[in-house]
């Protein structure tokens, strides 16, 4: 006969817990009650935004990550936490998973039971047609009410197994031994979010069906005359575990049974490597004996290959089942072991106040949209409720956006008094990655400027305010604009807390980490700030699901750019919005021809006046000779039509008149006018690239035309760039 059993098993339980200590302390019970006399650590808590639909889907997810879909012929899906009472919760799974639309999908309920009924009936099929693969998917979330007995018997988690012919984990076998009793030791009716329990009735009736059903079994296996499974054929025996100690007091049932008793800490040494699991997890009900064989597969020490395993299944109401299987060979080449260790190691803790929170979240019963607060919840999530229908989604892990730096060619200073300028973007980027993060708050991994801290939302938004008043007493003249961004971090810092505050008004904000590294160098004129902010709004609205306008996202850039520069042209942030070479003249900007040539540039350093600074010095020298506005603007022309004509002496000349206009506005130090004049006597052109400097020796970036031998012998950093017409954009 074809052998069938589990071929792949995969369980998924919330990323967030509750410590049984925290629950002991706040209800005021010796924590050794729970962790002795229930065996129970930890206990995995639900988010709003995750139910059995998500865990299922996180679990079968990675269960199926090499298996060609198509090949599934049936979705099976076992809970007793549904969301609908006519909709088979399966097919909001199905819909996730992106499962063919042959593949039929069925909601089976009989409490922690059902599971099993699932999969037996695919055993019968899968032995009459070997073809078929079955995805049986058991989930469910354990809720008994706030200050209940049954409170630290909570728990929640899916297991997702592909039943298969010939499969690799375990063979089950034809036989089984059944006890069905119409009896109220644990129910929940239609009108009840929370279970209802007769908790000592429950446990005994529990341990009662274990041993009517075994007997049924082995009048089962004497009637099939069933080789190897007599109780000591048996080398392993799992049980539902609604609390690790009960299935250590039915494997002593069981062992007393069949006349070999254990004693307690013997049937404890027996069962751990099934109840690992478990204890950090609590009661999955229809997924407990699953992930029980999960457990017992990935962390017994030995090499279980060809072991009998006895399972015993129980659902309140009650059904119970004894059957058996067969570990098969290779077992091992098919646990998700790292998967599930990194579950249960990167969870997050809650207090219990958090719990509480979570726990009495009021989901609408009235049809009306609620949008819910986004936690971590694995690949999906419920998104949000509205017409009284339910909607998942994928959830979004990540998002990266990439903006590019610019170079002004011609017209800085003069820009900001209405001169056209021509300005182009370069491909030089920043790129910031977002990702969620379990610890409360933003983490910022700033790469170029090696800050990497977590600050609170609290202390975000106490910097942003100090920041934005900082702001208004430097537009009233009382401080310097050097003096409103203290450190490098805070314009990222800013600029962050802002957009997350205009994309989401839910609370809590979520928790994200922001990784921003950028080939732009800082400080030299190359638009590396306006990058930064550029890429983090673009990569913010993206994380958090906004599709906000351009004038929208322009408002947020121009808002942070300001904080840097005083009062932004909005040059820097428009060419990393947008990309190419523009010829702008107030608020007109003329897209020019691609010219993909490369510009060399001379890093003379950072500057040590701001650029904020130089345009203040330099507006009171266009007010007292404003006719210098107008040469700039000609040799701007200029610069433009050799641009477009692409026109490499016309551009020469250009910049040579260019560099001794901003010589009369005081922005070149006398360094790099000596700089340029020795260019110049090599037969180059060369001119500052931004806003220059009207101190020190350092004026950033100068664009250098010809002259090559004589600017490979310079100390400095030499940069090549080309203009780019790409503009920010998520990759
Ligand atoms: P309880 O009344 O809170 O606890 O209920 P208890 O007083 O029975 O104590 C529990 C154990 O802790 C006892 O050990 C105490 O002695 C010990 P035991 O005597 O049983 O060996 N203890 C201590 N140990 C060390 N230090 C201390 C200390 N204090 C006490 N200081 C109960 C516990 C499980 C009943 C409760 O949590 C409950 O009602 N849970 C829900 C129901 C349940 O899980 N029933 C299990 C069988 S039914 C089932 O499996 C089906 C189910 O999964 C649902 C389904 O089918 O869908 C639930």
């Amino acid at each position: 006969m074809t052998t069938v059993g589990i071929d792949k098993a995969c369980f998924y339980s919330s990323h967030y817990f509750l410590d049984l200590k925290t629950l002991a302390e706040a209800r005021g019970v010796d924590v050794e009650k729970f962790y002795t006399g229930l065996g129970q650590r930890k206990m995995a808590v639900s988010p709003p935004d995750e139910g059995v639909v998500t865990l299922a889907a996180n679990a079968a997810h990675e269960l199926l990550k090499d298996v060609d879909l198509s090949t599934i012929d049936t979705l099976m899906f076992a809970t007793e936490s549904g969301v609908d009472h006519s909709k088979a919760t399966g097919i909001f799974v199905h819909k996730l998973l992106d499962l063919p639309p042959h593949c039929r999908v069925v909601e089976l309920k009989q409490a922690c039971y059902s599971a099993t009924f699932g999969l037996q009936m695919a055993m019968s099929r899968l032995r009459e047609n070997p073809k078929h693969k079955v995805l049986l998917i058991a989930a469910d979330i354990a809720r008994y009410g706030l200050g209940t007995s049954g409170e630290s018997s909570q728990g929640g988690g899916a297991c997702a197994m592909l039943l298969t012919a010939n499969p690799r984990l375990l063979s089950i076998d034809p036989i089984a031994g059944f006890y069905t009793e119409d009896v109220m030791d644990f129910w929940r009716p239609h009108y009840r979010e929370e279970a209802l329990v007769d908790g000592k009735y429950s446990i005994e009736v529990y341990l009662k069906a274990l041993a009517k059903a075994w007997e049924h079994y082995q009048t089962q296996v004497i009637e099939a005359k069933q080789p190897d499974s007599q109780y000591q054929d048996f080398q392993q025996f799992l049980f539902h575990i609604p609390i690790p100690k009960l299935a250590e007091k039915a494997y002593q049932k069981l062992t007393k049974l069949n006349k070999s008793p254990v004693n307690t800490t013997d049937a404890q040494a027996f069962l751990e490597p099934s109840l690992q699991y478990a204890r950090e997890i609590g009661n999955c009900y229809t997924a407990s004996l699953y992930i029980g064989l999960v457990s017992l597969l990935e962390n017994h020490p030995d090499n279980l290959a060809n072991q009998r395993v006895g399972l015993y299944s129980y659902g309140s109401g009650c059904m119970a089942e004894f059957f058996s299987g067969t570990i098969q060979p290779h077992y091992q080449q098919v646990l998700h072991t790292q998967f599930h260790r990194n579950l249960l190691d990167n969870r997050q803790e809650l207090t219990q106040a958090e719990y509480e929170k979570f726990y009495t979240f009021e989901y609408p019963t009235d049809g009306s949209h609620v949008e819910l607060p986004e936690y971590q919840t694995g690949q999906f999530r419920l998104s949000h409720l509205t017409d009284h229908k339910r909607v998942y989604q994928k959830a979004r892990l990540g998002a990266t956006a990439k903006a590019p730096g610019k170079l002004i060619l011609s017209g800085e200073h003069s820009v900001v008094l209405g001169a056209p300028a021509l300005a182009t973007s370069i491909d030089l980027y920043t790129t910031t990655v977002i990702s969620k993060h379990s610890l409360p708050g933003l983490v910022f991994d700033l790469v170029n400027i090696k800050h990497q801290n977590t600050h609170s939302a609290e202390a975000l938004k106490l910097l942003k305010d100090k920041i934005k008043n900082k702001y208004t007493r430097f537009q009233q003249g009382e401080i310097s604009i050097k003096q409103v961004l203290k450190k490098p971090f805070e314009l990222a810092a800013y600029t962050a807390s802002n957009a997350i505050d205009k994309f989401t008004q839910k609370e809590p904000k979520p928790n994200l980490h922001i990784h921003t590294d950028s080939q732009i160098p800082t400080g030299c004129g190359l638009g590396s700030s306006a990058a930064v902010i550029v890429s983090t709004n673009l990569a913010l609205a993206e994380m958090l699901g906004k599709t906000p306008t351009e004038d929208e996202l322009k408002a947020l850039n121009i808002d942070a750019e300001n904080l840097q520069h005083g009062q932004s042209s909005g040059l820097d942030v428009f060419l990393s919005m947008t990309g190419g070479t523009y010829y702008v003249q107030g608020e007109t900007k003329t897209r020019l021809p691609h010219w993909g040539r490369k510009i060399t540039l001379i890093n003379t350093g950072t500057p040590t006046s701001a650029t904020g600074e130089c345009v203040a010095h330099t507006k009171a020298i266009f007010n007292q000779k404003p006719a210098l506005l107008n040469q700039f603007a000609e040799i701007t022309e200029q610069m433009h039509q050799a641009w477009q004509a692409q026109d490499l002496k016309l551009l020469k000349q250009a910049i040579k008149t260019n560099h001794q206009l901003l010589i009369q506005i005081g922005v070149v130090p006398d360094k790099i006018q000596a700089l340029i004049e020795q260019i110049e006597s090599h037969g180059g052109a060369a001119k500052i690239c931004g806003a220059g400097a009207i101190s020190g020796h350092a004026a950033g970036m100068v664009w250098v035309e010809g002259a090559e031998d004589f600017v490979k012998t310079l100390p400095h950093e030499i940069l090549t760039v080309t203009p780019t017409e790409d503009g920010a954009k998520i990759v």
